[in-house]
Formats: C-alpha cells, structure tokens, sequence
C-alpha cells in the first residue's frame, strides 16, 4: 500500500458519512485488490484514525489523531512539488542530519524528512531546539533552487513569508518576524528557521531548510528556561491546531514563494517581508559576539542583512547578531 493510496484514502473518507468511499472502487482505481485496501484501513486504525463503514457503500472518517506521517500531510497537500515525498521518522536526534545525508544521496527537490520528535534539534548559533513528541513540527526540507550560494540567505526570508502566510491560514494568529528569522507572536517565539547549505563554489547543490513550530505545546510543556520566551499556536488560539494542515500549509506557500522569488526576483519577498518584521523604523539593540550598541532598523539588503543607522547617522548592514526591540 503505497503512501499515496494511503492520502487519497483519508482524503476521501473526509467526505463523511453520507459519501462514504468504495474499498471496490479504490481497488479497482490504484489496481490493488479489495484486501489491499481494507488493510489500508486496519493501519489507519491502529495508527489512531476513527473509521465508520457503511454496509455495502464504503468507510468514512470518523476521528484524525494529531499525526505528521506522509499520508496524515498529504491528504492535504496541495503543492506540484514540495512534500511529494515525505520521510516520516517517529524519533531522530535531528531531522537536519537525515536531511543532508538524503540531500547527498541525490533526493528529489522539495524532499521533506519530518520527524514526530527530535532528541537533539538544533537551533541557530549551535543551540539546542526543544522537540518534545506530538507537539511541533520538525522537519527540513531539501530545495534545490538554481541559484550562486550568495543568494542562499534569501531563501531563509523567503520561507520565513510562506511561514507566517500558512499560519494565518490556518489560524487566527497574526505572527511577526524578528530579523534574521524567527517569528514571534506577543513578541514569544513561536517558530525558528535553520537554513543550511550544500553547494559548489559557484552553485548551490541543496539548501537544507529546518522548520521548527511550536503547534501544540500547553506552557508547562515548555522547559523552565523556554516558558516566558516562547509559546505555541494552541496557547494563543485557545485550540488544538492540526499538524498536518499546517505542514501542508507551510509546503503549499513555500513552494509558491519560492516560484514567485526564481521568478520575480527578491523585489517582492524584500516588500513582504518588511511588512511583516516587528522591528522595521524601530530603535534596536544589537548584540554581537563583540559589542552591544543602539540603532534604528531601516530594512533589509538583498543579501539578507539587517540594515540599521546609528545615531551619528552611519548606514550599517549587520550580517549575524541577536537583536531587541527597546
Ligand atoms: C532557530 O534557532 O530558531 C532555528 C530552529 C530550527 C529547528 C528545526 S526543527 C527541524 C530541524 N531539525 C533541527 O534539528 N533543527 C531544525
């Protein structure tokens, strides 16, 4: 039973009670037998999907557990692209490590390695990303774009747009970000970027794009040290919000994103962007590895710098830093 069957599966049986779906007809569509089918439908089972028959006619889906397998996503998947293959891992230190490894072993643009939970998720600057099971989407997603690597940076923005255009979708929440690429909503961070690069000198081989979001969390799921700076999606909506719908979701725009930026250039995702960071004509302070100083953040250059004007009305373009709204 392929993954696909599997999607198309819980697609359909979506349709409820009054339409349900035809074990035959499946069979007969995807040239399986009728068996093939029905054991389709025990996995589903014992994965945690609710499933009704109707005498005769066919199943229907009756209640979804909170999953991120290949055909929990793909049920919903709407791209030509991205997350038409899924790797699903229940438990892995990190999804970046598989993803590269796949990367190097030739998989497909728009691969995505998605893992349930992360034991060692790492976060920028080398520092650990809490991945607690059932709660966030982990995954990385292998791209491919034709691009010199300078422009790699880009790509960070560019999903950082498609993260937050999938979580309005998908909810009431009106995220910002917070340069280089976190977003934040009541200024907690809610979800964390993590761009990594494979490529030539002149040409980029794979870009590794980590995505971590905190979905489900309650706050005392957070650890201590999280709890008064990040928070999850279902804290702030008040509900439950479905992994996979998201994760389809963020898929869906960014591979529209990405497309509009091979296409357009960065002009357009320079404009969402800005109209999206928190800090944008505000006073920030910046803090780098040497110093800490004030300025005003006036926007971003097309290689991904955060460009500020100090008081003595220096232009400076900053490259890596933590920076704060004061
Ligand atoms: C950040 O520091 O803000 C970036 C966090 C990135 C976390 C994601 S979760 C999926 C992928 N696997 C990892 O180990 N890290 C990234």
């Amino acid at each position: 039973m392929n993954t696909n069957m599997k999607s198309e599966l819980l697609k359909r049986m979506s349709a409820g009670m009054e339409n349900p779906v035809s074990g035959q007809q499946l069979a007969d569509e995807y040239g399986v037998s009728r068996t093939a089918v029905w054991k389709c439908v025990k996995d589903l089972e014992n994965e945690g999907y609710k499933i009704g028959t109707v005498r005769k006619k066919g199943y229907y889906l009756i209640g979804s557990p909170d999953l991120v397998t290949g055909p929990a996503i793909g049920q919903h998947l709407k791209t030509s692209v991205y997350g038409r293959t899924i790797q699903y891992i229940a438990s892995c230190p990190s999804t970046q490590l598989i993803a590269h490894e796949a990367a190097q072993n030739e998989a497909a643009d728009g691969t995505v390695i998605i893992a349930d939970e992360q034991t060692a998720g790492k976060g920028r600057l080398s520092r650990p990303w809490s991945s607690a099971a059932g709660k966030g989407i982990w995954m990385s997603v292998i791209i491919r774009p034709d691009l010199p690597p300078q422009q790699a940076p880009q790509l960070t923005l560019v999903a950082a747009v498609a993260i937050v255009r999938a979580i309005e979708e998908c909810t009431r929440v009106s995220p910002s970000i917070k340069w280089p690429n976190d977003i934040l909503v009541n200024g907690k961070k809610l979800t964390g970027i993590l761009t990594e690069l494979q490529a030539d000198p002149d040409r980029v081989k794979a870009i590794i794009l980590g995505i971590g979001m905190n979905v489900n969390q309650t706050a005392e799921d957070f650890p201590e040290e999280l709890e008064t700076i990040a928070t999850s999606l279902a804290i702030e909506e008040g509900r439950q919000i479905s992994r996979a719908e998201l994760a389809a979701s963020v898929l869906f725009h960014l591979e529209q994103y990405t497309g509009l930026y091979v296409e357009k250039g960065f002009a357009p995702i320079k404009l969402l962007w800005e109209g999206y960071a928190d800090s944008i004509g505000r006073r920030i302070r910046i803090s780098t590895l040497h110093e800490t100083y004030e300025a005003v953040a006036h926007g971003i250059s097309e290689d991904g710098r955060l460009e500020v004007e100090l008081d003595d009305g220096t232009i400076r373009g900053i490259y890596s830093a933590d920076i704060h709204i004061v």
